[in-house]
């Protein structure tokens, strides 16, 4: 059995380390005393150029880090993952996005030695990813060109809505198809009703996206799309030219619940694709209508070169694993319970609540991988906005406020298509602020005063297209494994978020039955109190 990460050997070191090297550490005094130090602590990764020099940290740090890496046996754990191992234990399951963006002749996985030792189905898998791929792009393709169809809008929740949501809002640039998407995914019938308001069911194509083609909010917007097509003109007869054949399509690891539904194009993936890891799976079907075949693959090609610097990178030179060291580091031996993500980019707007649920629910848990309870903290809370709109609204606390909030800045050196001139003033203003969190202010009154030493990492894009994006949200998925890693948990399950599910199901069955046998006071109350006229 593995040992608990809080009792391994170099977690003590680290706790020794925090106490007598880094409490008192001060960044301003650091920059000064260390002429290597932004050398020693930035990295070019692919796509990605990452400065972790402003962070509350040293050289020392970093490799006792990598000490932990080492005693919590990263290394094998990553290499389990490539060999197409069940490691989410708990569904057993492999975990194999990262093949959903590998070319078919392995390209720069190929050298790796886990590679020469896959198993023949892992080759099988390989190429039905392919193939799939190639359906799914030649659907996309095809409605690119349908002049008729003008407005896409995709139903789905967490996994099937926030990656290609972030997707087709960053890369707003590239979509050059005149056609209109709308993403549903609340239950609140406000969200589906608005849309419904301003498309028209013979110029409109459904995707209905949910891996399990059970989740109660998209069974129900699926059910309101499909009722509102029929009663707007639309078919069930696939002979007709507005019939649910032509205008719905599921996105889903279960064809047989799509058919049952009465969907019977569907694109289909796989269980080891986790929803929210499944934006590069038939789940991408809207980016791909919205940038085209060709700006997909782009996409795939950014993030496999992440997976290439993950999977073969030396750990000390690897951005995922020192990100995610980073982030243990200061969850449990800094105390830090936030990380704010500060995209200085409009078309990253929604990347906070993409990661959300990528680190959240991926690390969000109390238990080790044998079912051991954990006696540290793990996932902190991901929470943010884009610059510069949080500078006007969250960041007087993150200067001036009590508790200390690690930020992470993403900028890009090229700005996008519109009012070019905008750009330098955006990222000056990103790199202003990561200077102020450290630098502080002093001698103008204690209202004015700024500790600094506050801190903060920045990663910089060339420009965000799609394989910078590709390679940036990869980064973001590894570097989450690498904390779930030495935290020794299950990153791939979400047991949390079934319970609520299941809760919800009875509530609703009870409501009809009146049963409230065994249910707490408030939750009884709520629910009698919904039933009243007189509320
Ligand atoms: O939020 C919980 C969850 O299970 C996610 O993991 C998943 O992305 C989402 O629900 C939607 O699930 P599905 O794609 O099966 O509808």
């Amino acid at each position: 059995m593995t040992a608990l990460c809080h009792e391994l050997p170099a977690w003590q070191t680290l706790q020794t380390h925090h106490e007598s090297q880094i409490r008192q550490l001060d960044l301003r005094q650091a920059f000064a005393q260390e002429p290597q130090r932004l050398e020693t602590l930035s990295m070019q990764a692919p796509h990605v150029f990452a400065d972790l020099s402003k962070n509350l940290w040293t050289a020392d740090t970093e490799r006792l880090l990598q000490q932990l890496a080492h005693e919590s046996q990263l290394a094998a754990k990553r290499d389990a993952m490539l060999a197409g191992a069940a490691i989410n234990s708990t569904e057993q399951r492999s975990v194999m996005h990262w093949l959903l963006r590998t070319p078919l002749d392995a390209g720069q996985l190929a050298a790796s030695p886990v590679l020469q030792a896959w198993q023949p189905d892992m080759k099988t898998a390989l190429q039905e990813v392919h193939d799939t791929l190639n359906q799914m792009l030649a659907l996309a393709d095809a409605v690119r060109n349908d002049r008729q169809i003008t407005d896409i809008v995709n139903i789905g929740i967490g996994g099937s809505h926030l990656g290609p949501e972030v997707v087709v809002n960053a890369l707003e640039d590239w979509i050059d198809t005149g056609k209109n998407f709308h993403f549903v995914s609340n239950v609140d019938g406000h969200e589906l009703g608005h849309v419904l308001h301003r498309i028209k069911p013979e110029r409109t194509l459904f995707l209905v996206a949910s891996k399990s083609f059970t989740t109660a909010e998209t069974m129900l917007n699926a059910r309101s799309a499909r009722q509102w097509f029929l009663d707007h003109g639309g078919s069930e007869d696939p002979s007709e030219a507005c019939s649910i054949d032509r205008h719905f399509v599921a996105l889903t690891t279960n064809k047989a619940a799509a058919a049952q539904f009465g969907i019977q194009r569907t694109l289909g993936f796989w269980d080891w694709v986790g929803g929210r890891f499944s934006l590069w799976s038939a789940i991408g079907l809207p980016i791909a209508i919205a940038i085209g075949p060709m700006q997909f693959r782009a996409m795939l090609d950014g993030a496999h070169a992440m997976d290439a610097h993950f999977f073969t990178a030396p750990l000390v030179q690897n951005l995922p694993v020192r990100l995610g060291l980073l982030d243990v580091w200061y969850r449990d031996f800094c105390q830090f319970s936030s990380r704010c993500i500060a995209p200085y980019s409009h078309g990253l707007r929604r990347l906070a609540a993409y990661l959300q649920q990528l680190e959240m629910e991926s690390n969000g848990k109390s238990v080790t991988r044998e079912g051991l309870p954990l006696s540290v903290p793990t996932a902190p809370i991901i929470w943010g906005e884009p610059g510069t709109n949080g500078q006007h609204a969250f960041f007087q606390m993150l200067h001036q406020g009590q508790d200390i909030i690690p930020v992470e800045f993403i900028a890009l050196r090229d700005g996008g298509k519109y009012l070019g001139e905008h750009h330098q003033s955006l990222v000056v203003n990103a790199i202003a602020q990561a200077q102020a969190l450290m630098v502080g202010r002093d001698g103008e009154g204690a209202e004015k005063f700024c500790p600094g030493n506050r801190p903060s990492s920045f990663l910089l894009l060339q420009r965000l297209d799609p394989a910078s994006l590709g390679a940036l949200i990869a980064l973001y998925e590894h570097r989450i494994f690498v904390s779930g890693a030495i935290w020794n948990i299950n990153s791939f399950d979400q047991w949390g978020v079934e319970l609520g599910k299941k809760l919800a199901k009875q509530l609703h069955q009870r409501q009809d039955s009146q049963d409230w046998e065994g249910v707490d006071a408030s939750t009884q109350g709520l629910m009698q109190r919904l039933a009243h006229s007189n509320f």
